[in-house]
């Protein structure tokens, strides 16, 4: 194999985007006419406004690629990502997935807090929640979440683990529920299933809403 081919290879297998011929700024653009149906739901440049739909901008892009395959071979179970997925090419998966990536993520829109017993309870909230991302409750085996979300809640690409930093809490809460019953269990190693199995609904519910107000600091 020539070099410069061998070195192409190396790098699309490195960053998980398996692409012919292409820049990353084409797959950016092509991947910008692609997402044209998933507006309606996921929202401008992947910033979805309703708490049901996850936000897709600044999503690792190596996660996304997986998520749409799973949904494709019905590992991961979803009435509406499943017929959207099943019409896309891996060459689709790819460019949609870069575009996504290099969308900003906006901050989570935030319910006004108008007594004094909602803002304590916020702030309640927000400390339990904090404190089990950090430290987990290693008595209970609930591990950190930090160790593998990062600091910010910006994911692990290499890795593969998701940005979760900005999301819908009410999303975040039903992505961890799935887990926790099973119903979402298509990673082979299921980590998530072994975590939020231990999690209490409250605790649950705690960490969600500390995540959505995680921001990226750049
Ligand atoms: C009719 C609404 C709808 C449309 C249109 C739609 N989606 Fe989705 N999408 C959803 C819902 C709902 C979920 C969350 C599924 C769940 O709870 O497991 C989701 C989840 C996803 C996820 C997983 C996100 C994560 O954080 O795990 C990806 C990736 C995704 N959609 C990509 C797309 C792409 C690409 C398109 C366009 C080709 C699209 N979606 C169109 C409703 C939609
Ligand atoms: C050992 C690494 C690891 C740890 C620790 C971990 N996660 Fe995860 N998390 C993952 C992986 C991997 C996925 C993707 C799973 C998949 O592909 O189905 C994930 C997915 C998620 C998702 C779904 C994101 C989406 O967009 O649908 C949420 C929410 C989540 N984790 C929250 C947490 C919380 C909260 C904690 C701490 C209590 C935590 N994770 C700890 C590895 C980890």
């Amino acid at each position: 194999m020539h070099k410069k081919a061998l070195a192409f290879a190396l790098t699309a297998l490195l960053s998980g985007q398996i692409h012919a011929e292409m820049t990353h700024a084409d797959s950016v653009n092509a991947g910008k006419q692609k997402v044209a149906s998933c507006v309606s739901c996921h929202g401008e440049h992947g910033n979805s406004t309703m708490e049901m739909f996850p936000k897709l901008a600044q999503q690792n892009a190596g996660y996304i690629i997986n998520q749409l395959k799973v949904f494709k071979s019905g590992e991961r179970k979803d009435p509406m990502m499943t017929t959207l997925a099943m019409s896309l090419t891996e060459n689709d998966m790819v460019d949609i997935a870069n575009y996504y990536a290099d969308q900003k993520i906006t901050g989570e829109h935030e319910e006004p807090l108008n007594t004094a017993e909602e803002r304590t309870e916020h702030e309640t909230m927000i400390k339990l929640g904090g404190d089990l991302y950090r430290n987990g409750d290693l008595k209970r085996e609930v591990s950190a979440c930090i160790a593998c979300h990062g600091p910010h809640g910006e994911g692990n690409q290499p890795a593969g683990f998701p940005s979760l930093k900005s999301q819908h809490a009410s999303y975040l809460v039903k992505a961890l529920t799935d887990f926790k019953t099973g119903k979402r269990a298509n990673h082979p190693e299921n980590m998530m299933h072994m975590i939020a199995g231990k999690m209490t609904d409250a605790e649950i519910k705690a960490v969600a809403i500390r995540i959505a107000t995680m921001k990226q600091e750049k």
